[in-house]
């Protein structure tokens, strides 16, 4: 899928369905949560979420002072729905419009977050032009949280194919210099009851 459309298919999602009315809603985003407190960071830590979309972690993260935020979304609409809901809150946290296969960092980053969000690269390239990026913003001893379809999950999501993926794959494409310190699963309950498989694999870099 070409970066165009990408852009066209998720500004569409975002600005004609509403929050609970799309499959990946999480009142509140335990998982991972649970995952960048276990961390033990300090306050001033930074924190970036991947294709973060219109997600309630941002909120959640500021609200308990767990790090700097920056949220990245390839939609604009999503970005929006989430800086309005924040309101005065959000006045610390940074909004970034852009495609992860093409975007440039401008700083290093503490803890890199994204559930739901790789798993819609599907050519090997976006997979290349991703990981790029992440070595560019994730600092030496820095974190990488990345939550996917499991193996058994499926194999669409919002009418697009993923691919599924396991800690071996991630540490696969992540290539050298990762460590996996944590992998674990997680089963989804989309706002209309359906069940989905979920892996969450957390890497150090060295
Ligand atoms: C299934 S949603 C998950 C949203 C959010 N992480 C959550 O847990 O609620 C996938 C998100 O990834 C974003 N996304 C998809 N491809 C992207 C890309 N190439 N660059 C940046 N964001 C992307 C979409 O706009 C969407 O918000």
């Amino acid at each position: 899928m070409s970066e165009v459309n990408r852009k066209s298919h998720w500004e569409n999602v975002y600005t004609g369905k509403g929050e609970t009315e799309v499959s990946w809603f999480q009142e509140n985003p335990a998982p991972s949560l649970e995952l960048i407190a276990s961390l033990g960071l300090p306050a001033e830590a930074s924190i970036i979420d991947i294709g973060g979309g219109a997600s309630r972690l941002v909120d959640i993260l500021v609200e308990r002072n767990l790090g700097k935020v920056t949220v990245l979304d390839v939609s604009a609409a999503a970005l929006e729905a989430a800086r309005k809901r924040l309101g005065e809150e959000g006045a610390g946290v940074k909004w970034v419009a852009a495609d992860i296969t093409s975007w440039e960092p401008a700083q290093a980053y503490d803890v890199w977050h994204d559930r739901a969000a790789f798993h819609f690269l599907t050519e090997p390239a976006d997979q290349s032009a991703y990981v790029a990026c992440l070595k560019k913003a994730v600092r030496p001893g820095g974190y990488v949280i990345i939550g996917t379809f499991a193996l058994d999950g499926p194999e669409k999501c919002s009418g697009l194919a993923v691919v599924r993926h396991d800690a071996a794959s991630l540490s696969a494409a992540l290539g050298g210099g990762f460590e996996l310190i944590d992998t674990r699963r997680h089963d989804h309950i989309t706002p209309w009851g359906a069940l989905q498989r979920f892996q969450f694999s957390t890497f150090r870099r060295r």
